[in-house]
């Protein structure tokens, strides 16, 4: 598999998931876009990956709500890159606030970054996949939340869910243009958005029990996933959802 001479954007990579994700693709020889909202850890975490790997790296600024900086992204990884092979839509946030008593703001903030974000980003980034006529590749992580929820995640599982057919619904739409779009789904993964429920022991011990293979994952177990689907050999994947989960889902008590 090589993935020499791509170019990859991953929304929300500063950190976790994403970090993880920019972290494979680099060391399958892409070069890398890390966008996401907080300026100085992209740009920290791309001078971070370019020192590991060897790869270029770039990282922007870019809230994937906001329409203007979403394309001034594009632009500047056109003008440093000359062109755009991989789009990962990662960036996310999940509030944990029980659905009865969420404010509109908290239910509307979230589908707005996860799913309008991931909306606007695929149709600005494809439309140049497109126009250059070589394919592409658009990854959509999503979450076990597509299938399952909790009090706590009505906001999130349905813009997780939303996410999933909105995949479906480009890589119907793209696969004519050899541009295939698949969704990670994750299990339970070990990074800051997680890190204060993981860590204390009675969740520590229930993974042990519940995932299969006896841990919580990690943003390298989803970055693989990711660099797989990107990879050549996956050409002919388009509009499935991947679970990466150590087995969790198929665990019934
Ligand atoms: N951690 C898990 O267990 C888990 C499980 C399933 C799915 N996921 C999904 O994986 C993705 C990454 O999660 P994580 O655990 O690494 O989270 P994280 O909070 O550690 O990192 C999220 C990153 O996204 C960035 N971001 C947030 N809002 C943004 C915006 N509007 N525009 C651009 N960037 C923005 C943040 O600055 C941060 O760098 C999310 O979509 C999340 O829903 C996580």
């Amino acid at each position: 598999m090589s993935d020499k001479n791509k170019v990859a954007i991953i929304t929300g990579g500063a950190r976790g998931i994403g970090y993880g994700i920019a972290t494979c693709l680099a060391n399958k020889g892409c070069d890398i876009v890390i966008a996401d909202m907080n300026e100085e850890a992209a740009k920290v975490s791309a001078a971070a990956i370019a020192k590991e790997t060897g790869v270029g790296a770039l990282g922007i600024t870019c809230d994937v709500t906001r329409h203007a900086q979403i394309d001034a992204m594009i632009e500047q990884t056109l003008k440093h890159f000359g062109q755009i092979d991989i789009l990962v839509n990662n960036a996310g946030i999940c509030p944990f606030v029980n659905i009865m008593e969420m404010d509109e703001a908290v239910f509307t903030k979230t589908l707005d970054i996860n799913l309008t974000g991931a909306f606007l980003c695929t149709q600005r980034v494809a439309r140049k996949m497109i126009s250059r006529e070589k394919g592409g590749r658009i990854i959509f992580i999503t979450s076990l939340s597509v299938n399952v929820t909790g009090a706590e995640q009505g906001d999130y599982a349905a813009s997780k869910a939303g996410m999933h057919m909105l995949m479906k619904s480009f890589a119907i739409a793209l696969g004519p243009h050899a541009i295939t779009c698949n969704a990670v789904v994750p299990g339970m993964i070990l990074t800051d958005m997680t890190r204060h429920h993981w860590e204390k022991p009675e969740p520590a011990k229930f993974i042990k029990g519940r995932v299969p293979v006896g841990r919580i994952g990690t943003p390298l177990d989803i970055g693989n996933a990711v660099a797989m689907l990107c990879s050549d050999e996956s050409s002919y994947i388009n509009g499935v959802g991947l679970i990466v989960d150590g087995g969790h889902q198929t665990v019934c008590v």
